[in-house]
């Protein structure tokens, strides 16, 4: 395993990481969720990731047992949470229960604590930009949650680049500490936000980047390509059907069809070659993995292995398949 810094800040993550959106506490057993985390860690990956909505606060209560029973030293794992959604949703949530307000972001970051049964997070993400609270409320709070060492970084997650920059401005005027990481989604059919709107940030105020769903939720393995596309996947999961609409689309798939041809080539799986990708872009501090079963996440681990596979050649066979290359100044 290899470890990269957090942007600017001296924190080293793991090149892979792992999370559980949709799959702990919900897609699958405790005992999974535990294998994979043991996998992971004997592996070298030192950052778990969550958030309070994640399967309604389940998610963080499975991780926590599984961090308390691992008996492994708290100075050798970073985990996170996350605060917007409230645990119930948006729809579902109070007013005072939902958004980025000092009352909710200190309520849910004492609720992690619990649920996660950790004296601090390493991590404290603001999972989306509330439009409601002004930034200043939002800034103050996480500072303040740092200095009470409920929290050592905070960060955002799909903020845009004048959001986060906005966050920053404001640290810088009250001395106050600014967010130091951002959680994008990142992947090779999503890349134009990554790529492009945030390429300043990278350079002036050294943002660093959990990035997610490095396989587009599954779609970029090629499972969905197959004429035997199995059922018992995250887009067979009920609710989620927007999800299928917007990532298995003939478009992908097409585009996925050319690409397993030059994974093939190259002697490795779709997968590796998606997550391999990720890692090739230096602005990416921890690529995000997420595993629904533990053969999953054995291949996935093996992903840095095929970084040094794609050189200057095979990743403009990749921009010609993708055809949706962005700018790409950084590369
Ligand atoms: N901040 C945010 O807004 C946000 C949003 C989304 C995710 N995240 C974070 O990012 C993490 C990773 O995102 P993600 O789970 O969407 O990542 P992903 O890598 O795009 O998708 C992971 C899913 O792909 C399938 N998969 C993984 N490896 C596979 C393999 N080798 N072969 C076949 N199928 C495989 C599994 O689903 P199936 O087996 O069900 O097909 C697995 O659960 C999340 O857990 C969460 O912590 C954050």
């Amino acid at each position: 395993m290899k470890y990269r810094n957090l942007g600017k800040s001296g924190l080293q993550l793991s090149e892979l990481s792992l999370g559980s959106w949709l799959t702990f506490g919900k897609q699958i057993g405790n005992n999974i969720a535990k294998d994979l985390m043991h996998l992971a860690y004997d592996n070298g990956v030192n950052f778990f990731d969550n958030a309070e909505i994640y399967a309604n606060g389940e998610s963080e209560i499975v991780m926590g047992e599984i961090l308390k029973n691992a008996g492994w030293a708290r100075d050798s794992y970073v985990v996170s949470s996350k605060v917007f959604f409230g645990t119930r949703g948006l729809i579902d949530s109070k007013p005072t229960q939902k958004g980025l307000n000092r009352k909710h972001i200190t309520e849910a970051c004492n609720a992690a604590l619990k649920r996660l049964q950790v004296d601090y997070l390493d991590l404290f993400f603001c999972h989306r930009p509330d439009k409601t609270t002004p930034i200043e409320e939002t800034v103050w709070t996480m500072h303040n949650l740092i200095t009470q060492g409920k929290i050592l970084y905070w960060g955002t997650s799909e903020w845009s680049a004048q959001e986060y920059m906005e966050a920053h401005m404001v640290a810088k005027q009250y001395n106050l500490i600014g967010p130091t990481m951002e959680q994008p989604q990142y992947n090779m059919l999503h890349r134009d936000k990554f790529e492009v709107e945030f390429d300043q940030l990278y350079k002036t105020v050294g943002m660093g980047t959990t990035i997610w769903s490095p396989l587009a939720s599954g779609v970029l393995t090629g499972k969905y390509n197959s004429d035997n596309i199995p059922t018992d996947t995250r887009m067979g999961i009920e609710g989620l059907e927007w999800l299928k609409e917007k990532t298995v689309t003939g478009q992908n798939l097409n585009r996925i069809d050319v690409l397993q041809n030059l994974a093939a080539e190259l002697g490795i799986s779709m997968p590796i070659l998606a997550i391999a990708w990720c890692l090739k872009n230096k602005n990416v501090s921890t690529v995000m993995l997420g595993a629904s079963k533990v053969s999953q996440l054995e291949e996935t681990l093996k992903a840095g292995e095929a970084v040094h596979l794609l050189t200057a050649e095979v990743m403009q066979q990749i921009d010609e398949a993708l055809g949706n290359v962005p700018v790409r100044p950084n590369f």
